[in-house]
């Protein structure tokens, strides 16, 4: 595939790009493997909106990423898998052994009754079955859905409902650090309540003694006994889901947000390429769990369609100490490094002390994602982790979009600390002012949005079309909204501000306001309830709910917290619960957030303009609870 390997290259592929659009994107999809080319290659309206990319084409993802490479790469390794526990057995896979193994896989599932089109939950540690699973899906047309494993039972039950999963692959266990996490048993709970679930896949993880449920459940192992490694990979076409994955939208109910295959593929196969500037035979290293987008596009699908070398870590960043990171740089020479800043910013609180003795030479590009990285945790990881001469990509995306939209190709782009830079080929950014209309000039701030369609965009939200065209196609005519703020400098560059929804990045996890007072809400002594973000040194973001109960207890705001826990997963724990008498409503009962946002973030200087408040005087009162008092509005 094309690589582009200057700046003046880098412009030219732009306005080639923005020029000749389909032409651009026909070139890059030339360079994958079609058992039936495509007639079309863009349809598209934002009005419905509808969006084809290489209609009439067959391809398949898992054949792109495995069976492509073994004539030259049989024996390269595809995944190095370093296991939680330092003193455990890393394990390598070569194309060829991971080409079998899916293979088998994806045979299994087909044996069970999984046809094209079929839903398939995963619900995985970081271990490499996990990536086998979604691969093998992939191959033979069912459609994933990986759903992350610190999500509780409550969520997982609600995702597997939502899109009607047929099978539920998981493990007995895992450790994250030094505690031990007994998916089957978070399992064994949603199951309990999930009528289109036939069979439950366990994979052998931990030796745990494990409930089995008979008819259902099944050991994966047991599963691969006689099982034939001949399997030809179903040809899929272009328009044909892919995959879901559930997001958190401002509302209560996530959003199953679906890709399809020929465009997310060449999507997610060109930026890696691209932005990674990745080449041949580097190691890389992308920390995020295969839960999330990042796990989907830069874990698995954008390395393996490169041939790359691709890390998958079991473990967290502190365990057994903080320089865990560091140690598996050096043990694996690792080469690109992409991790995000909450994980830069709790490792630059431990000090620099835990980088002695670990050789960091091999690291060649760092990234980062999730959430806008600070300046100040941007210039600790140029100067601690790269040595001041590691570029640093700053890449801008979410799960809608497939892949990274916004971002300096590294060693290319010339850098400018906390800024995304500037949009990859295909990519047409705009600002929008308070009025809807497109900002032209430079130095400015605006809500972002995308003008013309990339290949890697979501399609639609899986069963609800509509959701899907008012969440982001609706607040702007023509354009699609990213639910994110955006500065533009006098150069062009971008520099995302943050949500400007009611969604919360906390740790890079995207949670929305909705979705945590709904778990609020189930507490017997909780009227009712405001959750709103504010700024957090490590986590980036922090959550702050507000809360009016019926009558006093003690531990009251542990108990709701853990609720919290119980019902989303532990990272949606809330930071903060405040107990006060009412809300601040406008006169038509709308919650003000912005005054809950002000009062958490602790800047009541200026708390905007209350007038339209239905009782003022409860924000006095929220103010002085919330200990931030300090006189009169
Ligand atoms: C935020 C993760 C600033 C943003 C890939 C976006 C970022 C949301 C960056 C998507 C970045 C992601 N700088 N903010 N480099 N990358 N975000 O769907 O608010 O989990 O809308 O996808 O994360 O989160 P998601």
């Amino acid at each position: 595939m094309q690589q582009i390997n200057s700046f003046e290259a880098y412009i030219k592929a732009y306005q080639n790009s923005i020029d000749n659009p389909e032409q651009f994107w026909d070139g890059v999809a030339h360079q994958f493997h079609w058992t039936k080319p495509w007639e079309t290659t863009l349809e598209w309206n934002f009005t419905e909106p509808s969006i084809k990319w290489f209609a009439g084409g067959e391809t398949n993802l898992c054949y792109n990423c495995i069976d492509r490479h073994l004539p030259t790469k049989a024996n390269q390794t595809a995944i190095i898998f370093e296991p939680n526990n330092p003193d455990e057995e890393v394990r390598k896979l070569t194309y060829q052994e991971l080409y079998i193994e899916v293979c088998k896989f994806a045979n299994v599932l087909k044996s069970l009754g999984v046809n094209k089109g079929d839903r398939v939950c995963i619900y995985m540690p970081m271990v490499p079955e996990g990536a086998i699973a979604m691969l093998a899906c992939a191959r033979i047309g069912a459609i994933h859905s990986v759903v992350f494993a610190g999500f509780s039972a409550t969520s997982l039950a609600d995702r597997i409902n939502d899109s009607e999963c047929k099978i539920l692959i998981t493990a007995d266990a895992v450790y994250r650090g030094d505690k031990l996490v007994a998916l089957k048993n978070i399992v064994d709970e949603a199951l309990a309540n999930c009528p289109s679930i036939k069979n439950c896949i366990i994979y052998n993880n931990r030796n745990e003694n494990i409930n089995i449920v008979p008819n259902r459940d099944l050991w994966w192992h047991n599963l691969l006994v006689h099982i034939s490694a001949e399997n030809t990979a179903e040809p899929m076409d272009s328009e044909a889901p892919l995959f879901i994955l559930y997001t958190s939208g401002s509302t209560g109910k996530p959003k199953g947000v679906l890709h399809t295959t020929a465009g997310y593929m060449i999507y997610v196969g060109y930026t890696f390429l691209n932005v990674f500037n990745y080449q041949p035979q580097e190691i890389f290293w992308c920390t995020a769990d295969i839960g999330w987008v990042t796990g989907h596009s830069y874990l698995i699908y954008g390395p393996l369609l490169n041939g790359a070398t691709t890390i998958m870590f079991e473990g967290v960043p502190n365990y057994p100490n903080a320089g865990r990171f560091w140690d598996v740089v050096d043990k694996h020479q690792v080469n690109i490094f992409y991790t995000a800043p909450t994980a830069i910013r709790a490792l630059e609180a431990q000090g620099t002390q835990w980088f002695e003795g670990k050789d960091l030479s091999s690291l060649r590009v760092l990234g980062s994602v999730g959430e806008p990285i600070n300046e100040e945790a941007w210039q600790w990881y140029h100067k601690n982790v790269g040595h001041s001469n590691c570029p640093i990509v700053d890449t801008w995306w979410q799960t809608e979009t497939g892949g990274i939209l916004i971002s300096p190709i590294a060693g290319i782009t010339p850098l400018k600390p906390a800024f995304a830079t500037l949009p990859l080929p295909g990519v047409q950014p705009v600002l929008m002012d308070a009025n809807g209309n497109e900002i032209t000039e430079n130095d400015v701030e605006g809500n972002l949005c995308i003008k013309f369609p990339w290949p890697g965009m979501s399609r639609t939200l899986y069963g609800d079309h509509e959701r899907f065209r008012q969440t982001y196609y609706n607040t702007y005519k023509n354009y699609y909204f990213t639910g994110d703020g955006a500065r533009r400098d006098h150069k062009g560059y971008y520099r995302i501000t943050g949500r400007v929804d009611d969604v919360i990045n906390v740790s890079g996890h995207r949670i929305g306001t909705g979705e945590v007072e709904d778990a609020i809400n189930t507490h017997a002594s909780v009227v009712e309830s405001a959750v709103v973000g504010f700024p957090h040194d490590i986590k980036g973001q922090g959550i702050c709910a507000f809360v009016i109960i019926t009558t006093p207890q003690e531990n009251l705001e542990q108990e709701i917290k853990e609720t919290v826990s119980k019902i989303i997963g532990p990272f949606a724990k809330p930071d903060r619960i405040i107990i006060v008498p009412g809300l601040p409503k406008t006169r038509s009962g709308k919650i003000m957030r912005r005054i809950l946002r002000k009062i958490a973030e602790g800047d009541i200087s200026n708390l905007g303009d209350v007038s339209t408040l239905l009782d003022p005087g409860v924000v006095v009162e929220i103010r002085r609870l919330a200990g931030v008092f300090r006189g009169g509005i």
